[in-house]
C-alpha cells in the first residue's frame, strides 16, 4: 500500500529561529490534532536538518530531508553535500530534480539519474520531481515530455529500487504562481505516469509508488487535488512556511 505523503519544500527560506519555530509549531500540531494516517517531511535548508531533527525527535510519522544532494560520494567539492553526509543526520528523504535546480543549476537528466542513485546507496528516499514547462503544456506534449524525464533518469533503477522511490509531478507554470493545476489534470498527468512506469515495472509495483502533486496547493484546493485515485500526496513550497496552512493541508485527506 503506497504512502500519502505531504512534503514542505522551504526552498532557501528561514533563519535558524524561524525555523525552529516553524518546526515545533508543525510537530505540536500533528500530535495535539492526532494526525497519523499522512507521513509529513519537513525540506529545509541544509543547516536547518539537524535542529528539524531533533524538534521532531521520535514523533511517529514526521521525517526531515534535505531539497538537493551532491552526486559525489565526498572529497574536494566545495560547497556540496553527500547524500552520506545528509543521512548521518538521520534524514530519510531527498528532493532530487526540482525545476528550480534543472533551471538554474543546468541539472540535467543524467545528473539526476546519478543523484537518484546516491541517495539510494545511503539509504535515503529520493523525491524525483518531473513537470512540463508552460511552453510545454501549450503545445499539448506535456505527456511525453514528462514520461521521458522518467525514463531518462529513473528507468535504469531495478523494480526494487524504484519502489523506494517518490515521485513529485511539479508543472513547472503552476510553482508559485498561485495558478494550480486543476485536480483533473493533476490526475491525467499522475494515471499516465502510472501507466508509464507499470509499462516498465508492472502494474504491481507502479501501484506501490507514491505520485506527489507540486505547484500552488493551499488549503483551499488541496482537498480536491488530494481526492484523485493518483494523486498520493503534496509537495509544497509557499504554504509550507505557515504552520497552520501545511497542517491543514495535511488534514485535507
Ligand atoms: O517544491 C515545491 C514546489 O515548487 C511548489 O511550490 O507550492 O510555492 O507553488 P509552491
Amino acid at each position: 500500500m503506497r504512502k500519502k505523503i505531504i512534503a514542505g519544500n522551504w526552498k532557501m527560506n528561514l533563519t535558524l529561529d524561524e525555523g525552529q519555530k516553524l518546526t515545533s509549531e508543525i510537530v505540536n500540531m500533528y500530535k495535539d490534532e492526532k494526525i497519523s494516517d499522512v507521513v509529513v517531511v519537513l525540506n529545509p535548508p541544509f543547516p536547518h536538518i539537524f535542529p528539524v531533527k531533533k524538534l521532531i525527535g521520535d514523533t511517529p510519522g514526521i521525517s526531515v530531508g534535505a531539497q538537493n544532494c551532491s552526486d559525489k560520494d565526498s572529497g574536494a567539492y566545495t560547497g556540496e553535500v553527500s547524500a552520506k553526509i545528509i543521512a548521518s543526520f538521520e534524514a530519510e528523504y531527498v528532493i532530487i530534480g526540482h525545476s528550480e535546480r534543472r533551471e538554474y543549476f543546468k541539472e540535467d537528466n543524467e545528473l539526476l539519474s546519478v543523484k537518484v542513485k546516491k541517495a539510494l546507496e545511503s539509504g535515503l528516499t529520493p523525491i524525483f520531481c518531473c513537470g512540463e514547462s508552460l511552453e510545454i503544456r501549450e503545445a499539448g506534449t506535456h505527456e511525453p515530455n514528462v514520461k521521458f524525464q522518467l525514463t531518462d533518469s529513473l528507468f535504469d533503477l531495478s523494480a526494487e529500487d524504484i519502489q523506494k522511490v517518490v515521485i513529485a509531478y511539479e508543472p513547472i507554470w503552476a510553482i508559485g504562481t498561485g495558478k494550480t493545476a486543476t485536480a483533473d489534470q493533476a490526475q491525467e498527468m499522475h494515471f499516465a505516469l502510472r501507466r508509464h512506469l507499470g509499462a516498465k515495472y508492472g502494474k504491481d509495483v507502479a501501484a506501490e509508488i507514491s505520485i506527489l502533486y507540486g505547484g500552488s496547493m493551499k488549503p483551499d484546493n488541496a482537498v480536491e487535488l488530494l481526492s484523485k485515485p493518483d494523486v498520493d500526496g503534496g509537495l509544497i513550497g509557499g504554504a509550507s512556511l505557515k504552520s497552520r496552512d501545511f497542517i491543514d493541508i495535511v488534514k485535507s485527506y
